[in-house]
């Protein structure tokens, strides 16, 4: 059983449209949870101020603040299970997850991806490449990817996913627009269902 309110820790590294989507899910009472921490490696990064709007907690943690990647992982860690984080959603996150948090926080990190795996993940993908990848390779759809976070980029369970049309027209910035615009659906979505136990991490 996972206990209630979740309590959601959003690591994020840039914009935070998907952060936003989470805390909006939270505040409206969608999600039987809580935003706690926004955690990301860069300091500039514009989901921090979404967590300051909010009055949230927010932590800056980045490798080069540390002395070598363990003291950097410990140090996540540590923060995270002081705060009695019951699920870590990346909602844009750049950095792979340290290997010790992976297994410490097993079944309880997921991903949002913006297509539609397994196909077009892996190192490399991300951001625009992905939009550019899937329109280069002449897919006629699309879409968003929920899944569990293990120790290989975009491997673990997939736990749901929305589809859109890829148009002839699209260039990878419409294509893009169209896919956040269901990211922003279906990453509440899908955390309300586990907060529900109707998705059961394991
Ligand atoms: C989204 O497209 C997400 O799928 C990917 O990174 C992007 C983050 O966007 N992992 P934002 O920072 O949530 O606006």
């Amino acid at each position: 059983m996972i206990a209630t309110p979740l309590r959601i820790a959003v690591l994020a590294s840039h914009g935070g449209s998907n952060l936003q989507a989470l805390i909006d899910g939270c505040r409206e009472g969608r999600i039987d949870g809580r935003v706690v921490v926004v955690v990301s490696n860069n300091r500039k990064a514009y989901a921090l101020e979404r967590a300051r709007n909010h009055n949230i907690e927010t932590l800056v943690v980045s490798e080069g603040m540390f002395e070598g990647s363990a003291a950097f992982a410990a140090d996540l860690l540590a923060q995270l299970q002081r705060r009695k984080i019951g699920l870590i959603c990346l909602a844009g996150y750049m950095k792979m997850i340290p290997k010790q948090i992976i297994a410490t926080f097993r079944n309880k990190i997921i991903n949002i991806h913006p297509a539609l795996l397994p196909k077009f993940g892996g190192p490399g993908m991300y951001g625009m490449r992905v939009h550019e990848a899937v329109i280069a390779a002449g897919e006629t759809e699309s879409g968003a990817t929920i899944h569990i976070v293990d120790e290989i980029y975009d491997n673990g369970r997939i736990l749901a996913q929305h589809r859109v049309p890829v148009l002839p027209d699209d260039t990878p910035e419409s294509l893009q627009a169209r896919v956040l615009e269901v990211e922003h659906q279906l990453y509440p979505e899908t955390v309300a269902e586990i907060a529900a136990g109707k998705i059961i991490l394991e």
